[in-house]
């Protein structure tokens, strides 16, 4: 099977952790040309010393360029109550062998998406600023572009207020630059997110898994839900799971099967305490173009399945 050219962006941060589990034990399925971060869950520094250092432990071997320092006109706001200081808890992961790229992400993803015979996805698992600035600065990408499958949103509710999740509440104007851009889009948004959750029973499994890298990955999604359960935002009335937020924008690509969505009319607020808020317009009262596919539902008992699968992939291979 040809393997999908992708670019991942993202802000490591414990789903992102998963996240790049899944997406590397599918190297075989997935041609992983570059991994770019960017500010959020935690500042640039920690999010590209994350990246590095988690890619070098499990063995990849793959550009890490670093992003854009904070949102294109808001200040960083970040989420170290959830992924800790350090933006992996209290797990420690030795000092990354992989360095960091010469190139700063924009310039490495302009130069690797022109560079590509074929359309590149880009994988987007934090705030969209590196992606819009990259649009901004080198509107030329547009047509190589295959997809961006963006984490972030919600049609109903938020996680960082009443109304706005995470990603798209630390970066709004980014948001609606994508929007905006004529690539296709597919949004993993709280609507399906909040569904792709593993019970703390089912995180035991992970441990059964036996290995160093299991035990990690275990100590990783429990101090999440520890955090969780600290944190006065719970995400929905599920406090109780530990929501693998990041994973769905690479599953999707990769087992759409196990999603439902639909193309919707999507806008974003920019100003005043709404500001984040993603307009999912479900039943066409703008009467405007659908811009995103937006996911809402996920077999969470095959997403779970598919999970555990990819860590136990990436401990075989790392043993
Ligand atoms: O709202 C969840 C998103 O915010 C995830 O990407 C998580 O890593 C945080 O960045
Ligand atoms: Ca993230």
């Amino acid at each position: 099977m040809k393997r999908l050219p992708i670019i991942i962006d993202t802000d490591p941060g414990i789903d992102d952790a998963m996240m790049l589990t899944y997406a590397f034990a599918h190297d075989d399925m997935l041609d992983i040309r570059l991994v770019t971060t960017c500010s959020g869950n935690i500042s640039q520094s920690k999010t590209n010393y994350n990246a590095r250092a988690f890619l070098s432990y499990i063995g990849a071997d793959v550009e890490v360029a670093r992003g854009l320092e904070h949102p294109i006109f808001r200040e960083l706001e970040v989420a170290e109550d959830i992924h800790g200081e350090s933006g992996f808890g209290n797990v420690q992961f030795p000092a990354p062998t992989l360095a960091e790229s010469n190139r700063p992400a924009i310039t490495a993803m302009l130069e690797t998406i022109m560079a590509s015979n074929e359309k590149v996805t880009i994988v987007a698992t934090g705030p969209l600023t590196n992606v819009a600035a990259l649009l901004l600065a080198h509107p030329e990408v547009k047509p190589k572009i295959e997809r961006i499958s963006w984490m972030g949103g919600a049609a109903v509710g938020g996680n960082m207020s009443p109304t706005t999740e995470f990603n798209a509440h630390v970066d709004p104007h980014a948001v609606e630059i994508v929007f905006r851009s004529g690539i296709p889009i597919v949004m993993s948004g709280l609507d399906v997110t909040h569904k792709a959750y593993v019970t703390p029973d089912e995180a035991k499994r992970i441990l059964d898994i036996g290995t160093e890298f299991a035990e990690k990955s275990y100590q990783l999604v429990t101090f999440y839900l520890d955090m969780m359960k600290k944190t006065p935002f719970h995400e929905g009335n599920y406090d109780e799971v530990l929501h693998f937020h990041d994973v769905c924008a690479v599953m999707y690509l990769l087992k759409p099967d196990l999603f439902e969505g639909q193309d919707c009319y999507v806008e974003v607020a920019l100003e005043g305490n709404t500001a984040g808020t993603t307009v999912v317009d479900y039943t066409n009262k703008t009467g405007k173009t659908p811009n995103v596919h937006v996911l809402h539902t996920v077999k969470r008992e095959e997403f779970v399945g598919e999970f555990m699968e990819s860590v136990r992939t990436i401990s075989d291979r790392m043993n």
